[in-house]
């Protein structure tokens, strides 16, 4: 019935064009279920991709993330989507390196305080992992230290990877209640506020996170 209303006439309905704008989008999952970043991804992608979550195609696994560069626990990760789903994928993995650390907490970051023997809650978790981070840094005058995001990528049988820094400093105490992690302890290079004293437009602007995600975005616009 519907077919035949739709030859006989040249009307078009909004879900005919949601449709076909659906058949010309390429498929492409980001393998997290971070609501916040799926957002940020879909607003920047647009309308030439669909972005799936992990949700959306039934893993719920947790991937595993053994490696020890965020480029290897990225790469994990989008590989496990294309292995078991056979989905184009891609994956990020962040944390914060400090110079005077030897680059730690690194890949550990969001595990610093239990990986050094803290008993640890969902609720005291980033506390816990900046009051480790300003122990070890007490009498230390070396406080540079960045922010990295790696993502990496599958499309079309090849792997590639986007990296995304933001340097600053770490001062001797907390301050500001915006954003999470370590960003109470941190100041870009450029700035006389903490991530968490700047606010998310700002720090959305020059973060780790979006620098790796604007050049994977350039990317997929290109191809
Ligand atoms: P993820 O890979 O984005 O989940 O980040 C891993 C961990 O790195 C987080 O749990 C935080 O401890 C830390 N981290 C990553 N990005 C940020 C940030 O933008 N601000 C503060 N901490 C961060």
């Amino acid at each position: 019935m519907l077919q035949k209303t739709k030859k006989s006439t040249n009307f078009t309905t909004h879900n005919d064009n949601f449709d076909k704008r659906k058949r010309k989008m390429k498929t492409l999952v980001f393998a997290s279920n971070n609501a916040h970043k799926l957002e940020e991804i879909r607003a920047i992608l647009g309308e030439k991709y669909e972005v799936k979550s992990l949700k959306d195609i039934g893993c719920e696994v947790d991937i595993p993330e053994t490696g020890t560069t965020f480029r290897e626990n990225a790469l994990q990760k989008a590989r496990y989507v294309k292995e078991h789903f056979g989905f184009d994928c891609f994956a990020d993995d962040s944390g914060l390196q400090v110079e005077a650390l030897g680059g730690e907490p690194g890949v550990y970051s969001a595990r610093y305080a239990v990986k050094n023997g803290r008993q640890v809650t969902a609720d005291n978790k980033d506390d816990a992992n900046m009051n480790v981070l300003l122990e070890k840094l007490a009498n230390e005058e070396n406080r540079r230290a960045c922010f990295r995001t790696s993502v990496a990528l599958i499309y079309e049988g090849e792997e590639h990877f986007f990296d995304g820094i933001v340097e600053g400093h770490l001062i001797r105490e907390k301050r500001g209640t915006g954003g999470f992690g370590y960003d109470p302890l941190f100041i870009p290079d450029g700035y006389d506020k903490t991530f968490a004293e700047l606010g998310t437009e700002v720090k959305n602007g020059i973060s780790h996170r979006a620098r790796a995600v604007a050049q994977l975005a350039e990317f997929l616009r290109s191809v």
